[in-house]
């Protein structure tokens, strides 16, 4: 066995599936199965940051910073283009057309005004909402739009395995857009601890065995301090690439900080799991640059320009009503993780 099978061996024999994984398989079969039926191109866009667990009984986790919005965002553009969707997102993370109204610093009561003891929607908000209305009502009409939500990364990759599978009797006609942010580093089950992590000395777990011969628990106290000692992720791109959707389109996503390195990173991951698209982004500018990294075209930037970086209705920054779907990226800034 390869190095990056049997790493998935490892995984998922160690990392229990979800509680819901039954269901969500029986909804992404049906899905899949009246598309393909259709032959109507199908995209599994995944979205939002994966929790990392530090206690079975879950108190405490890690988290990063995504809020969904590039995974809602796209979404809504294969929508447009006639995709079916299944949008694997985060729970409570931002949701294809409900973003326009979520996780913003307004409620969405603040769109809303009473007429002669009926509920209605601000005169100035109605043209957008009709708007949006109207290509989610179809949307929904159509049978288009399946959501399927995770919170941790194991949750995340047994999702992601199972409706890989399901997508690859698709071909070419499946495309993987992964922009969720995926955890490099967790705790794996068989050295976690059962119960919250205690912060008072006197209950705290004692420090590990030195003499002992299994690995000692992931976190635990060391005097006053708190350990944490991570375990790396293995790279799932590479088996979605070769075993799970061989003949898919698959595009990763790259985010990095240091900009001096985002490119040759995008490209190695090119170089490493030979798929077809890497989109390379920066944190603090996501929102209005990424670049793409292919083999057929090279390196090519997309950036909205200053003055279409505007505030939408909702008061953050927002390129709705842009007639350049591309520019029409990252509606929100919000902070839920
Ligand atoms: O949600 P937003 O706030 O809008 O932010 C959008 C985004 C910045 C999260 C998105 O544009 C993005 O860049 N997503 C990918 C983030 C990420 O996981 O980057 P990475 O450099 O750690 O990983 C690169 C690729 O490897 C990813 O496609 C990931 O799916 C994959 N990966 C990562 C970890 C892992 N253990 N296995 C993987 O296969």
């Amino acid at each position: 066995m390869a190095d990056h099978q049997q790493a998935e061996h490892d995984y998922f024999a160690n990392e229990p599936p979800p509680k819901d994984l039954q269901a969500n398989v029986t909804l992404a079969r049906e899905f899949v199965d009246r598309h393909g039926a259709a032959r109507r191109r199908l995209v599994l866009v995944t979205s939002g940051g994966t929790t990392v667990p530090l206690e079975t009984q879950t108190v405490r986790y890690i988290d990063n910073f995504s809020a969904g919005t590039r995974g809602a965002t796209s979404a809504e553009y294969f929508l447009s283009q006639g995709y079916a969707v299944i949008f694997l997102h985060r729970q409570f993370s931002l949701l294809p057309y409900s973003r326009h109204y979520s996780h913003n610093t307004r409620s969405f009561l603040d769109f809303m005004r009473e007429d002669n003891g009926r509920v209605t929607v601000d005169e100035q908000h109605q043209a957008d909402m009709l708007d949006v209305l109207r290509q989610y009502t179809q949307v929904k009409r159509d049978g288009r739009l399946l959501i399927l939500s995770f919170v941790t990364i194991t949750e995340y990759l047994w999702d992601l395995r199972e409706v890989a599978r399901l997508m690859r009797p698709l071909g070419p006609r499946a495309m993987f857009y992964l922009a969720a942010a995926v955890s490099d580093f967790f705790v794996p089950r068989d050295r976690m601890v059962e119960h919250k992590i205690q912060s008072n000395e006197e209950f705290a777990q004692s420090a590990a065995d030195p003499d002992a011969t299994v690995l000692p628990p992931a976190t635990r106290t060391e005097g006053r301090k708190l350990v944490i000692d991570l375990e790396p992720v293995p790279k799932f791109l590479k088996q979605l690439v070769d075993g799970w959707a061989p003949d898919g389109i698959i595009v990763s996503f790259k985010l990095e900080t240091d900009p001096s390195i985002l490119v040759k990173k995008a490209r190695y991951a090119l170089d490493k799991y030979s798929h077809h698209l890497v989109i390379g982004n920066l944190l603090s500018t996501r929102k209005w640059e990424v670049v793409f990294v292919s083999r057929l075209e090279g390196e090519k930037w997309i950036r909205v320009p200053e003055h279409r970086r505007t505030k939408s209705f909702s008061g953050v920054p927002s390129l709705v009503g842009s007639a350049d779907p591309a520019a029409k990226q990252d509606q929100s800034e919000t902070s839920q993780s």
